[in-house]
């Protein structure tokens, strides 16, 4: 069972190599039990399928169920879908004593799939495209088995194919579109009066609910986000009014409808419509709703980057992988149960999601309700947050949340709980455990205010969630800093940098801010859950945040994701970091027991090479309970890891902040009282050069 001499197949060496470890596999297993059955060569078969499809960047799913056009339940061995959670082919194992060809005959019959599927009964395989038997072979034949492959691996449905040069062409059209909206929206604001008026007063709610520095430049951005998504959501959900229905929306399309109606709109979009078109086209060969939201979290993260790729940056527009959402709903669930007596499901027990993009959280708690409709009902309806700053993913969860609640209970209803809001300006509901509540929002009655308000009444047990984590820009000339937050920012200041010994500090980075707001909001007691970047864990400037997270949560649980592609440049993104990003990503949970406090650290490492599915089969494979942690005792200068045993800190220091502010010399302890940074441009790009002339130049 090999290859033979002819080259044709050098050209792919990985698929040749994966083809000729499916024959090791079974002249391994064959050696083992002197006989190789059909369900060993079937399940060494599903392991090549699975190895290439993870090349490909596919994703292999067994026994996934669908509905055929026949509306049979049909449930082929294996699918395999693209990245859009499109289907690219199908496979199916016979049994070597039926005749291949009636079983194939009987199967097609049922409704199987006859755009690209393989069937085989470990003898035989034969592969049909397009309602046609493309090829056949025998599975001994190393040559003819990979040329299968490739031809069952290469296809490409033709909606995937015209999706993808949708996409392109979206990159292309879309700054001429935004113009021309930019333009109708500029002269609506000149002369048209009605527009104006609806304009001053979504403005004035915005700022009241959303973010006090909102102006007039972000209802544009608003306005046409919406304008431009609100296509997208017609098309991958069935009913076209399902959004105009969230109060929000309502709102942008009454000023929508005062300037953006009949021609205008159809020639201002009109180079978009084949994008539209083509989405709706691959929106359709989706059947089940679990893949539908998969499908609007890739339109999501792309529309974004196309859309503005500063903004996708600060705000951390990125999904989650639901391995990842599964793991801390289970581990939050564990942990509540554990100190509290208490399950996620249970009354009283309120959940909020604080940066819930497309809803991933709020939906995979629903999924975790299911089998207790009543119980669940309450939670929809009373027990579950969530927090969108962001109009398109705001729609986005919005859509998700109520589709899903109908999937499971077959009924819909509104999702009363998610505001537009920035949580971090929102600190009305901080401090509400010791019964200080900082009104915001007197005398207004927006459905949305209405709503943040009951959010900022209620006691939050426990809070979960992916925060952005931008960790400030990477270049000074990017000019893409996150804003300043005062009420957040000066608790950080308090607490995370008043207990730092670092000279310089970035604390005020964007998880830090929502570590802060989450553990100020929970009050005495809950549980945190956040996945975020991993710096905290062992950066120096993170001393005093571990030190005060240690003070305040009684039990801390860290699963060290790693993949920090800046401090090891032999990992890859793409490959080792389970968001396919350069910072590296650690997961938590941090259980607050009121006074009780005195940090028992738990640590758990995944190893620095394990690429990113290894990680996310680790978290889907494993129960937070069942991670085998190790206990941390923080050394004296609060590090967690890689812990120094010395005395040093004895020795006189060159310099320290507290000798330099020093009012008399007694409390001076440092050798030298004067320090500074030394010189600092923040435009590199522009002061330095290896060439003076081209320094010179620059500087001209
Ligand atoms: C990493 S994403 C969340 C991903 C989400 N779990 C999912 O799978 O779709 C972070 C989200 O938080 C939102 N966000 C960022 N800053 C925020 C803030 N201050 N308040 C509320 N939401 C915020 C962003 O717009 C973004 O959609």
């Amino acid at each position: 069972m090999t290859f033979g001499a002819d080259g044709r197949a050098g050209h792919c060496i990985l698929s040749k190599q994966l083809v000729q470890d499916y024959f090791n596999e079974i002249d391994r297993l064959k050696k083992f039990s002197g006989s190789v059955t059909e369900g060993v060569i079937s399940e060494a078969f599903k392991d090549l399928l699975k190895a290439w499809s993870r090349q490909k960047n596919l994703q292999f799913l067994a026994q996934y169920e669908f509905e055929s056009p026949q509306k049979n339940r049909i449930r082929p061995d294996g699918t395999i879908l693209h990245d859009l959670r499109v289907p690219l082919g199908y496979w199916e194992a016979k049994d070597e004593a039926d005749d291949l060809d009636v079983e194939i005959e009987k199967k097609l019959k049922k409704g199987y799939p006859q755009d690209n599927i393989i069937f085989e009964d470990s003898r035989e395989a034969v592969l049909i495209q397009n309602r046609a038997e493309v090829m056949r072979c025998r599975m001994t034949d190393g040559d003819e088995l990979l040329r299968l492959l490739k031809l069952f691996f290469e296809y490409e449905r033709q909606e995937i194919a015209e999706f993808r040069k949708a996409v392109a062409q979206f990159k292309t059209d879309l700054p001429a579109v935004l113009d021309a909206l930019r333009d109708k929206i500029g002269a609506a604001y000149a002369d048209n009066a009605a527009f104006k008026a609806a304009a001053d007063r979504f403005l004035a709610h915005a700022k009241d609910t959303i973010n006090p520095t909102l102006g007039e430049a972000d209802v544009r951005e608003m306005l046409i986000q919406h304008i431009l998504t609100e296509e997208i959501f017609s098309q991958v959900f069935d009913d076209p009014e399902f959004h105009r229905k969230n109060n929000i929306a309502h709102e942008l399309y009454v000023l929508e409808e005062t300037f953006f109606t009949g021609a205008t709109r159809r020639d201002t979009l009109n180079a978009l419509r084949p994008y539209y078109a083509t989405i709706k086209s691959t929106a359709q060969l989706i059947t089940r709703h679990a893949e539908k939201q998969s499908f609007l979290k890739v339109i999501y993260e792309n529309f974004y980057k196309v859309y503005d790729k500063k903004k996708a940056d600060t705000l951390g527009v990125v999904y989650t992988p639901n391995e990842i959402v599964k793991f801390m709903i289970d581990g939050a669930d564990w942990l509540t149960q554990k100190h509290f007596g208490k399950a996620l499901i249970d009354e009283g027990v309120e959940i909020l999601d604080p940066a819930t993009g497309t809803g991933t959280f709020i939906c995979e708690l629903l999924e975790h309700f299911r089998g207790q409709p009543e119980k669940m009902k309450r939670k929809y309806k009373e027990e579950l947050h969530a927090n969108e700053v962001a109009i398109l993913p705001y729609y986005v969860a919005n859509l998700n949340i109520e589709a899903t609640y109908a999937a499971i209970t077959g009924q819909y209803a509104e999702f009363p709980n998610l505001c537009f809001v920035d949580t971090l300006d929102n600190v009305g509901g901080l401090g509400i455990r010791r019964g200080h509540q900082h009104d915001l929002f007197a005398g207004l009655s927006d459905e949305n205010i209405e709503r943040v308000k009951r959010q900022n009444r209620r006691k939050i047990s426990v809070i979960i969630g992916n925060p952005p984590y931008n960790a400030n820009q990477q270049n000074e000339n990017d000019n893409n800093k996150n804003r300043t937050y005062p009420h957040i920012d000066a608790a950080i200041k308090s607490t995370y940098i008043a207990q730092s010994t670092a000279q310089k500090t970035k604390v005020y980075d964007m998880y830090a801010r929502f570590f802060r707001w989450a553990s100020d909001r929970l009050g005495d007691e809950g549980v945190l859950a956040f996945v975020t970047n991993r710096s905290f864990i062992d950066s120096r400037t993170f001393d005093g945040f571990r030190k005060v997270v240690a003070e305040d949560f009684a039990d801390i649980y860290v699963v060290d994701l790693g993949g920090d592609v800046r401090s090891n440049p032999k990992l890859s993104g793409t490959k080792h970091n389970v968001f396919g990003i350069q910072t590296g990503v650690a997961i938590s949970f941090l259980v607050k027991k009121g006074k009780r406090a005195g940090g028992r650290i738990y640590y758990a490492r995944r190893p620095e090479f394990d690429t990113a599915d290894d990680k996310l089969s680790f978290l889907g494979l494993n129960h937070v309970e069942a991670v085998a942690f190790e206990r941390i005792e923080p050394d004296i200068n609060s590090n967690w890891v890689n812990l120094t045993r010395n005395d040093w800190d004895t020795f006189a220091p060159m310099a320290d902040k507290q000798t330099k502010s020093a009012k008399s010399k007694s409390k001076e302890r440092a050798i030298f009282r004067t320090f500074v940074s030394g010189i600092k441009t923040n435009r590199d790009e522009w002061v330095y050069d290896f060439a003076s002339d081209a320094l010179r130049q620059k500087l001209m």
